[in-house]
């Protein structure tokens, strides 16, 4: 993060409290992804890398009665996954790391990467080099990202920069050496029910600060990115 942006850490702390996943996904393609990952064996492990509060990983650990790790450098994230993990009942097969995405050097058989790609660079090509590392070779990555779902104005990709559609980035997959199982695009019902869930988490600061912060990010979101700004869904195995 700029410095700029540690200024307004407090609303993107507040903005992820109200969320079940920090990213545009709804409960439907939730559960349709964890049934489509399935793992290798009873004893292989997840790894998610900038999990977040670590829905998806603990969700996937419950559905399969598997271990798993997640990492995220954010303290307060990884505190709020210790305590879901807990919550669940999954506290002693589920550990929560804060630490630096990108010191992670052991691989496992599923590994999830949602809304985090940026941690290892501005496009999408050095993460899924990293996490190809990761991945175990008959195992899996489930890989989401921003991506244009349709062309930018100047200001948009100004704002985003130089992402990937669809195609794309299911090519640069296939070039960081997968195989693409499964490649799809959040909805826009799900972007709009994401955007709003973001900015009820600031509204409740009830600050005059928050309430304009919410109000750019509103008025960025209606007139500028939403329609064009899309967010893929990979699933992927080393080829
Ligand atoms: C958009 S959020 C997505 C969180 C989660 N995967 C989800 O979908 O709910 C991106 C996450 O990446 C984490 N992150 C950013 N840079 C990181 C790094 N270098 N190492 C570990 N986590 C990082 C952030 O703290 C944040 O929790």
């Amino acid at each position: 993060m700029t410095a700029a942006d540690d200024d307004l850490r407090p609303y993107f702390d507040a903005a992820a409290t109200g969320l079940t996943f920090n990213s545009p996904l709804g409960e439907a393609r939730a559960t349709a992804l964890l049934d489509r990952i399935q793992p290798p064996a009873a004893s292989s492990r997840v790894l998610d890398l900038g999990c977040g509060s670590g829905e998806l990983l603990l969700r996937l650990c419950a559905q399969h009665g598997i271990a798993g790790d997640g990492v995220d450098n954010h303290a307060a994230d990884a505190d709020a996954a210790r305590r879901r993990a807990a919550e669940l009942g999954l506290a002693d097969r589920v550990a929560f790391h804060t630490a630096d995405a990108t010191t992670w050097d052991r691989p496992a058989d599923i590994v999830l990467n949602v809304g985090a790609g940026h941690i290892w660079g501005d496009s999408p090509a050095p993460a899924l080099a990293a996490l190809h590392r990761l991945t175990n070779p008959s195992g899996t990555l489930l890989f989401a990202d921003s991506i244009y779902d349709t062309e930018p104005d100047a200001t948009v990709r100004e704002a985003f920069g130089d992402l990937p559609d669809l195609a794309g980035l299911a090519r640069t997959a296939t070039d960081a050496g997968f195989r693409v199982l499964h490649a799809a695009a959040s909805t826009q019902g799900e972007w709009d029910d994401f955007e709003s869930d973001w900015r009820a988490g600031v509204e409740r600061l009830a600050t005059p600060g928050a309430r304009a912060f919410a109000d750019r990010r509103r008025e960025e979101y209606l007139d500028g990115y939403r329609g064009v700004v899309g967010f893929a869904w990979l699933i992927l195995t080393p080829a």
